[in-house]
């Protein structure tokens, strides 16, 4: 079977000032060394396959002192050209929610403030109708329910359970409008059920692919861009019929962030 993909519109941010000078996730450690240089041309070698694909993509300014800007993913919600703004629960990451929320006015979007605490496609993320919504660790209910009346799509509420699997999208990957992947043990025993009643085919990833971040991924229905080191789960997919793309972001992992974090869907 080949499935078709869909031309898409990304937003990232260039890792100019990245670094791990803080823990706000056990995946970070401030003592540990990480390369600056190769953690750019690791994210310029994301963007190149995005390119490659055909997709579009943008670049917002990275701001200095902000070295978790790169996680774009946490910058918005944007469906249907409504953008839902985000407040970060930690306050070093704080100044980056105005930062893309100019972006998005700049750009001509209309923008609605985030009110509670919400880290956008890092906690949501949409499969075909439903808007699927993670909470445990950042993004609160509260936000869920705001998402719900700002885009008038179902939200799901999913209940993370492991703080390394901290974001929806650390735990789950939406393939296509029809099928995710996700690790059924970063859910509550609720969440699990929840989910295989809306995806009875989806992908079960193994811990070994969710702990190299490899549901940390980026699918355009076709095409799914992944950590090269999670082999198993790419094996899967390509049994599925998907075309797997490896990258390697190994020192944008020495924050707790993969493909996914560095790239936000911008949905017109
Ligand atoms: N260090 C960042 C944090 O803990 C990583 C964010 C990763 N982003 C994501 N969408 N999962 O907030």
């Amino acid at each position: 079977m080949t499935m078709d993909a869909t031309h898409r519109h990304y937003l990232m941010c260039r890792p100019t000032y990245f670094a791990v000078e803080y823990a706000i996730n056990p995946w970070m450690d401030p003592t540990a060394p990480v390369d600056a240089g190769l953690a750019i041309r690791q994210w310029e070698a994301l963007r190149g396959i995005y390119l490659d694909l055909g997709h579009t993509v943008d670049e917002i300014e990275p701001l200095p002192g902000l070295p978790d800007m790169v996680f774009a993913a946490n910058g918005a919600t944007v469906i249907d050209g409504n953008v839902l703004a985000v407040e970060f629960r930690d306050p070093q990451r704080a100044d980056e929610a105005p930062a893309y929320r100019d972006w998005f006015e700049r750009a001509g979007f209309e923008t609605h403030e985030a009110k509670y605490v919400n880290e956008g496609e890092g906690d949501m993320l949409l499969a075909g109708d439903f808007l699927l919504a993670g909470t445990g660790f950042r993004t609160v209910t509260a936000a869920h329910d705001r998402a719900q009346e700002i885009f008038g799509r179902p939200v799901i509420t999913l209940q993370l359970v492991d703080p390394r699997f901290y974001h929806l999208d650390t735990a789950l990957c939406v393939l296509d409008e029809r099928t995710v992947a996700y690790l059924p043990e970063a859910f509550s025993p609720g969440s699990q059920a929840v989910l295989r009643r809306l995806f009875p085919d989806a992908v079960l990833a193994a811990p070994a692919d969710a702990e190299v971040l490899g549901l940390n991924a980026v699918s355009d229905g076709r095409h799914v861009v992944l950590p090269s080191q999670a082999t198993g789960l790419a094996a899967a997919l390509r049994e599925r019929g998907y075309e797997t793309i490896g990258i390697d972001l190994s020192e944008l992992r020495k924050a707790g962030g993969g493909p996914k974090c560095c790239t936000l869907v911008v949905r017109k």
